[in-house]
């Protein structure tokens, strides 16, 4: 395999900065910028559950560029610069937050559980949640108590996170209607963007089908990563209709087709 070595060696030179369950981040063409590379790998449950997916990180590249470009048009400030190739974004290096913060707008997952309410029921209001990222712990709900006293984030930065969560909820419930998709819910991450002495906090880490739950409006069938995390099957082809619906790719692109000529081992 010799032919492969020049691109491998010079793989292996970048600096890697941080690798997660999903993602790896390496160093960027320049300072203040990182690149982000979608891996193929599904997990669940704190990662007690994982599979390799072939085609799930092109396909949450593109959605999660389509998602960011638009949230940019309509001033939701991203880390999300350009899409690189198919698996690799340029990003904006921030400071991660260690929140998840999720908005639900229809009950289901851990809300269910926790409060014994069926799922699809919709929700009085969109509801915001704090969960600590922190794997040892399993990502616990915390409070803006917690989130103050432990100094995660400041009262004004809770303020800011939560608009833009706002924001994100509003435009990302249209953008999926249109498309005959419901918003059930989702988890975005924020960070702080430092320029100069200035710092705002902006939406970082991805936004995709593994981040959303997805239903089909007409069916209810879910199109997200409880295929997975529920053993439904699908999970591509549920990710390749996302990407079709939403325009990012055309009809009979396949997300294998859209990775390229690859290595059958
Ligand atoms: P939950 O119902 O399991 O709390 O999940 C709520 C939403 O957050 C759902 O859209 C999936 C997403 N999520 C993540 O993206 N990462 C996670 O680690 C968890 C637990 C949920
Ligand atoms: N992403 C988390 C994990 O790897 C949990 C989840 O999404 O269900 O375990």
């Amino acid at each position: 395999m010799d032919f492969l070595k020049p691109r491998l060696h010079r793989m292996n030179r970048r600096r890697r900065i941080y690798e997660g369950k999903a993602k790896v981040l390496y160093e960027g063409p320049e300072p203040g910028t990182l690149v982000q590379h979608f891996k193929d790998d599904a997990t669940a449950f704190n990662a007690k559950k994982h599979e390799v997916i072939e085609g799930k990180g092109v396909l949450n590249n593109r959605i999660s560029e389509y998602i960011f470009l638009r949230l940019n048009e309509i001033g939701v400030p991203t880390h999300f610069m350009r899409r690189i190739n198919m698996r690799e974004q340029l990003i904006r290096e921030v400071e991660i937050i260690p929140l998840e913060v999720v908005v639900r707008n229809v009950a289901a997952g851990s809300l269910s559980t926790r409060l014994g309410i069926e799922e699809g029921t919709q929700l009085p209001r969109s509801i915001i949640e704090f969960y600590y990222k922190n794997d040892a712990l399993n990502d616990p709900m915390v409070s803006e108590e917690h989130i103050t006293a432990f100094g995660w984030a400041s009262p004004q930065e809770i303020d800011d996170v939560m608009a833009l969560a706002i924001r994100v909820n509003d435009f990302l419930t249209g953008l999926f209607l249109g498309v005959g998709i419901r918003l059930v819910d989702f988890k975005i991450e924020c960070g702080r963007l430092w320029e100069g002495d200035n710092m705002r906090i902006v939406v970082a880490d991805e936004i995709s089908p593994d981040s959303c739950r997805l239903w089909d409006v007409k069916s209810n069938e879910k199109m997200d990563k409880d295929r997975f995390r529920k053993d439904l099957g699908g999970m591509i082809e549920a990710y390749t209709e996302v990407a079709r619906r939403l325009g990012v790719i055309q009809e009979g692109e396949s997300a294998l087709a859209a990775a390229g000529p690859r290595l059958v081992k």
